[in-house]
């Protein structure tokens, strides 16, 4: 197909990610936009001095790329710090922009990438690879905005979970039995905090084994799973990657016979370990171990489970068997070593480096279809594959209904799978400020159903964290407060104030018509749900640099407080808006403010919605589950508008579309 807008490169002997759903016609030569270096193998633009640089999806860092080295290498880290390149996902898009031209790019290489845009000279934006077998995409356009959708064209349409998921979830690793989870969904319903998830992390399984349920810790499963239906609470397990290498474990015993796991050079099976200990990695690449694996989901959705979060699928590694035995023998040369500063180091680190250890990724190899392929060279598609092995046979088991399903690694494509959540963040409030800076960038890269963990991962919360953190998550699609084995408990019902959560949680399902239907438009628009000011605001400057407001859906923008101990913050307005200062869906005061600079003030337990000039947002009646909203009824706060103005996007929540 000939695209006047999108322009597709060829470099080397690129295999067909599955990234892309369109079929391109290929241009010859190089971008015009970059230089080629062939001494480097990489491709260069220089900048002008008030380009900006968007996308990447979930990193580090902020809403504009400039100035950093980003790494798309799919990587298991808790320590979600500025000073890292990687994280667990490769969303190889980007848009450059100043006010006079911009245009997108999307590298297509499930390899390592590297975009050094303006680290090593701020001047210049360098795209160098470890293989460079690769599509280039160039995409024209007049704005940010029509370049989105140009992309999001280009790699299809993005996952739609079902309605409930976008209630509120509890999850914490560390739910040992049945009994725990019923305290959660009980404490919930005597404070009337409305609840539609429990997320069952790993401790739900038999030893961490996949697709098993510990009869003793949670006996009749099938029957509990219709108990909390009935309190109108969805169950939600976790599947990790790795599959435990255990005798008699069926799933195990299949994969071997079926030759379904990926294998090292001598054709034997990789042997890695993970939370079960040791295990072998399902071929994911491959579609005969695609479809095995992804069946396997039945065991679980034929006892009533309606949603899944795959996980450890970058895939982590905490040690390979060869590797082990590697350093073990390495280990002996230091024991009677007078250690120096230099020998100490080496020494500390042969302990230090055996999880996810670079080399352990050369040493397995995939047969992608009939293609033997070192994983290395495609390690950024593992976390995609494995959603889409769940995905795929969600559309051949369970033809009539979605499925809730997210990843914690992913590529693009996974997005039309699947959502994300952002992984292992901090306790910290700066990872409040990187879950605001990543969802616009997330929705560029079409992976719209996200959300990172409220309260934080790991670390010990505090109330006012996990509160104001709450009160940005109400607006995240995926609105979920997750935590760490050992680190404090931080379900709601945990603090003092709770009637201050139960009014934010209350206000996100009287929002919930707005917040689906927005983010219905984009699904099915190619656009965004969750924009930067920047990409509306085209020629307001401030607008450029603000990354700590954002425009939710068409209607509004948002200014979430991310530090403690603040009342109130700056807020600016690129255009008059009506401010909503909200305590709860029927307790808010609203005030017009003219375009510029506000001091606004935001307590504890209030949260700032401006209203945009000409638009609407509807709300529901508060309920406590999704299932009860009214969508009949709705109140609406207008500013120079009319109810009539509102697009409410409808349907029945749960059938494919
Ligand atoms: C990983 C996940 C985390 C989960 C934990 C235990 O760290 O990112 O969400 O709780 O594994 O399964």
């Amino acid at each position: 197909m000939i695209s006047n807008n999108i322009k597709k490169f060829v470099f080397g002997n690129p295999i067909n990610t599955g990234a892309v759903v369109k079929d391109i016609d290929t241009s010859v030569g190089v971008p015009k936009e970059f230089e080629y270096d062939r001494a480097t193998d990489s491709f260069s633009f220089s900048f002008e001095k008030d380009d900006a640089v968007y996308g990447l999806g979930e990193t580090v860092r902020g809403i504009n790329k400039r100035g950093w080295i980003y790494v798309s290498n799919n990587y298991d880290d808790p320590h979600h710090e500025e000073t890292k390149s990687s994280l667990y996902a490769s969303q190889n898009f980007l848009i450059i922009d100043n006010s006079k031209r911009c245009f997108g790019i999307f590298i297509d290489n499930p390899g390592t990438v590297t975009f050094d845009i303006g680290y090593t000279n701020s001047d210049l934006f360098t795209i160098s690879f470890e293989d460079n077998d690769t599509y280039f995409y160039v995409i024209d356009g007049n704005t940010p905005y029509e370049i989105v959708s140009s992309f999001r064209s280009l790699i299809g349409r993005s996952y739609i979970p079902p309605i409930w998921a976008f209630g509120f979830g509890q999850s914490r690793w560390g739910y040992e039995s049945a009994d725990d989870i019923r305290t959660v969904a009980k404490r919930y319903k005597e404070l009337n905090i409305p609840i539609d998830m429990i997320y069952l992390d790993i401790d739900y399984m038999q030893d961490f084994k996949d697709f098993t349920v510990n009869p003793e810790r949670f006996p009749d499963f099938e029957n509990f799973v219709a108990e909390m239906k009935n309190e109108g609470i969805h169950l939600v397990p976790i599947i990790d990657a790795g599959v435990k290498i255990q005798k008699d474990y069926d799933i195990y015993e299949e994969g071997v016979a079926g030759d379904y796991f990926c294998k090292k050079e001598d054709g034997s099976n990789l042997v890695a370990a993970v939370w079960p200990g040791k295990v072998h990695f399902p071929d994911f690449l491959n579609s005969k171990a695609r479809k095995w694996f992804g069946d396997k989901y039945k065991i679980l959705t034929d006892v009533g489970i309606e949603g899944f979060w795959n996980d450890m699928n970058e895939p982590a590694i905490f040690y390979t068997e060869d590797h082990l035995k590697e350093v073990f023998s390495e280990i002996k040369n230091y024991e009677n070593m007078e250690l120096d500063i230099w020998s100490f180091f080496e020494f500390k680190d042969l302990i230090g480096s055996i999880d996810n250890y670079p080399e352990d990724y050369k040493r397995f190899y995939h047969d992608f279809d009939g293609i033997k392929i070192r994983h290395d060279k495609v390690h950024n598609l593992y976390g995609f594959y494995m959603t889409r092995s769940a995905g795929e046979a969600f559309e051949r088991n369970n033809p009539d209904k979605r499925i809730l399903m997210f990843s914690r690694s992913s590529y693009t494509g996974m997005h039309r799978y699947g959502g994300i959540w952002t992984g292992d963040n901090l306790s910290w409030w700066s990872h409040l400020l990187l879950n605001i800076k990543q969802m616009p960038s997330l929705s560029m890269t079409g992976f719209l159903y996200s959300g990172a963990d409220i309260g934080g991962f790991g670390g010990n919360t505090t109330e006012d964290l996990v509160l104001r953190w709450t009160e940005f998550g109400i607006f995240t699609p995926l609105f979920r407060n997750h935590c760490a084995l050992g680190c404090r408990e931080q379900e709601m019902y945990q603090f003092e104030k709770t009637s201050d959560f139960k009014n934010i949680v209350e206000l996100r399902y009287s929002l919930i018509p707005y917040i689906y239907s927005e983010f219905m438009k984009a699904v099915l628009n190619n656009t965004m749900y969750c924009a930067p000011l920047a990409f509306e605001y085209r020629h307001d400057e401030r607008c450029k640099e603000i990354e700590d407001q954002l425009l939710i859906g068409s209607s509004i923008m948002i200014a979430p407080v991310y530090e403690q101990n603040k009342t109130g913050r700056y807020v600016y307005l690129p255009e008059e808006m009506k401010l909503i200062r909200f305590r709860s869906c029927n307790d808010y005061d609203e005030e017009v403010l003219s375009s510029g600079d506000h001091y606004v003030k935001a307590d504890l337990n209030e949260l700032l919605v401006f209203i945009r000039k000409g638009k609407v947002l509807p709300l529901a009646k508060p309920a406590r589950h999704v299932n009860d909203i009214d969508f009949e009824n709705l109140s609406y706060i207008t500013f120079d508008s009319k109810p009539d103005d509102y697009d409410l996007y409808r349907d029945d929540g749960i059938s494919r579309i």
